[in-house]
């Protein structure tokens, strides 16, 4: 191996004093690597993952954790948890039955193909991306609700909301991640909203606390109230305020008509294990399958890991893939997706048959478009003491979504209009091209690359994994689960290895440090690739079951992630 596991698993940060469900907390304690007998919880932030194993410890099976996790992320990550987004959900029961949940957030009715576009054609700069009419309809409050009434063991809604409720009222510790990103991002927070807002209120720093009352009424609203405290009532309506403010368009019937749907995974196997990922309208399950279909043709050995060879079969796999998706994804309850041919056999085999083992293929007319440097969705995996397993990626798409924060209900609103092709072949915020399968409709749901995944053998449970980083999402869950199942590397070591990403446009492959060893880079440079080192790429989370049946569970060293067992 290339990478080096870090001596260090175990981080203490920030002393300060704080308040979470009523015991005073002084500090947060990362974990990054952990093995446990009973059940795991995995998150991009150490609130998030104790209110999770809070609510397993008192009885809540996994849906209960994930639903608590989720409304956790919106008080303590507000960069990217959210419940004015959406989002994607696996569920592996124990029995082994699995469900996938698409809260993803809709285009309001008022939407159309062109919205973003000047009189000319030309997309007109932002608009998609940053303050109101960047918004799609959010759908993660109607997501975890939809999971309650199906799944939850405790039966107690309340239960799961009331920690983040508390959490936003009487503060939480900052992170030094999240007081820099306030900082950083003052200005943008100030120019979307007209006014000041609570996260550009003040210079923050690691240790402060961050009371949020506004979102705290929000959470009351809809601890008592349910899906309706946030679809009905004083959130929507102040809302559809906010949307009058800024030429938003999402109306309360946008809001009312809103609901998550259960869709049915797309499962396969590779290598003889059984996997399971999310369908359309995320690209993410079916660019996977094709990915470990292309690399099951092949042999892979153990001292194969980021050599020649391998890489270069993988790059030219990447680039196919992310073509087809480019092409042929979007929402398949408004576009044909030709779901059967992209996954058989016959056409995966046929997509490798002019794989060159010398030579990268080239593809014309490359668009310069850039692979934005983000890890601002979030990712988060738990298993409980009967083995149910939950993987739940969740996103305002960029970083603070449309930095549009609902004036008097006190959180963000997405940008993920910007996650539909605006203009066919322009590349969006990510880099990626789409086409008419993915344009904007009314009520359409914008597709995406999230890609919550849940592993499986011989009936029992193997991995569970995921991840945040936009484009970036497919190849980094890809990779990891080429290390747990080919590399055979625990969890922390899956995560924690260094990873590459190609997209098919535009041309590059985008590695991170220690990735390759210079031989390498300068080997897949003759070959014709366009090698290019970048920062971050994504923030994992993995729970892995080794072989003696416990859990291992692996938070990514690139963020404040933490994993918490028992
Ligand atoms: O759904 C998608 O594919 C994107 N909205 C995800 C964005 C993302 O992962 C940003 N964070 N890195």
């Amino acid at each position: 191996m290339l990478f080096t596991r870090p001596k260090l698993y175990i981080l203490f940060f920030i002393v300060a004093f704080g308040c979470h469900t009523g015991k005073h907390l002084t500090e947060y304690q990362i974990t990054k690597d952990i093995v446990s007998d009973k059940a795991m919880v995995v998150t991009a932030h150490p609130f998030a993952t104790q209110v999770g194993v809070d609510i397993l410890k008192s009885g809540g099976n996994a849906i209960d954790a994930a639903i608590g996790v989720q409304f956790a992320l919106q008080v303590c990550f507000p960069v990217a948890g959210n419940i004015g987004g959406g989002g994607f959900l696996m569920y592996r029961e124990s029995n082994g039955k699995v469900h996938a949940l698409d809260f993803r957030e809709k285009a309001p009715a008022a939407a159309s193909k062109d919205m973003y576009l000047d009189a000319k054609g030309n997309i007109i700069e932002d608009l998609s991306t940053f303050g109101h009419l960047a918004a799609g309809v959010p759908g993660s409050v109607d997501g975890m609700w939809e999971a309650y009434q199906k799944f939850s063991r405790l039966k107690d809604w309340k239960k799961l909301v009331k920690p983040s409720y508390e959490g936003a009222k009487n503060g939480i510790l900052l992170t030094p991640r999240e007081a820099s990103g306030f900082n950083n991002n003052a200005e943008e927070f100030l120019k979307a909203n007209g006014r000041p807002t609570v996260y550009g209120s003040q210079k923050w720093k690691a240790g402060d606390i961050l009371k949020q009352t506004e979102l705290a009424e929000t959470l009351r609203l809809i601890m008592e109230n349910g899906r309706d405290g946030f679809y009905k009532g004083k959130v929507a309506d102040l809302i559809v305020a906010e949307m009058k403010k800024g030429k938003g368009i999402i109306t309360h019937e946008d809001l009312e008509n809103y609901h998550s749907k259960w869709r049915d995974p797309v499962l396969f196997s590779y290598r003889g294990y059984e996997i399971a990922s999310m369908p359309p309208p995320s690209s993410g399950g079916i660019a996977l399958l094709q990915l470990l279909k292309m690399t099951e043709k092949i042999e892979i050995q153990d001292n194969d890991w980021h050599k020649t060879p391998l890489t270069h079969y993988i790059i030219e796999a990447e680039k196919r893939v992310y073509a087809d998706r480019s092409k042929h994804l979007g929402d398949a309850d408004f576009y044909p997706v030709p779901i059967k041919t992209l996954t058989s056999d016959a056409y995966i085999k046929e997509r490798m048959s002019d794989f060159n083992p010398t030579k990268a293929s080239y593809f014309e007319d490359v668009e310069a478009g850039n692979a934005y440097e983000s890890d601002q969705t979030t990712h988060f995996t738990i298993v409980d003491e009967e083995g149910n397993a939950v993987s739940l990626t969740t996103t305002l798409n960029g970083g603070y979504g449309s930095m549009v924060v609902v004036e008097g209900a006190g959180f963000l609103l997405n940008n993920e209009m910007d996650d539909f092709s605006s203009k066919p072949g322009t590349p969006n915020l990510y880099g990626l091209i789409g086409a008419e399968a993915n344009k904007i409709e009314p009520g359409k749901r914008m597709l995406s690359s999230m890609t919550p995944t849940i592993i499986s053998r011989d009936g029992r449970l193997k991995a569970t994994v995921g991840t945040p980083g936009g484009s970036t999402i497919i190849t980094s869950v890809f990779q990891t689960i080429v290390n747990i199942i080919d590399f055979k590397m625990n969890a922390y070591e899956s995560v924690a290895a260094p990873r590459f990403h190609h997209q098919w446009r535009p041309e590059q492959v985008y590695y991170e440090d220690n990735c390759f060893t210079p031989e390498t880079l300068k080997s897949l440079s003759i070959m014709g690739h366009s090698m290019e080192r970048r920062g971050p790429i994504g923030r994992v989370e993995a729970i892995v079951v080794d072989k003696n049946g416990r859990l291992t569970g692996g938070a990514d060293p690139r963020g404040e992630d933490d994993a918490k067992g028992y």
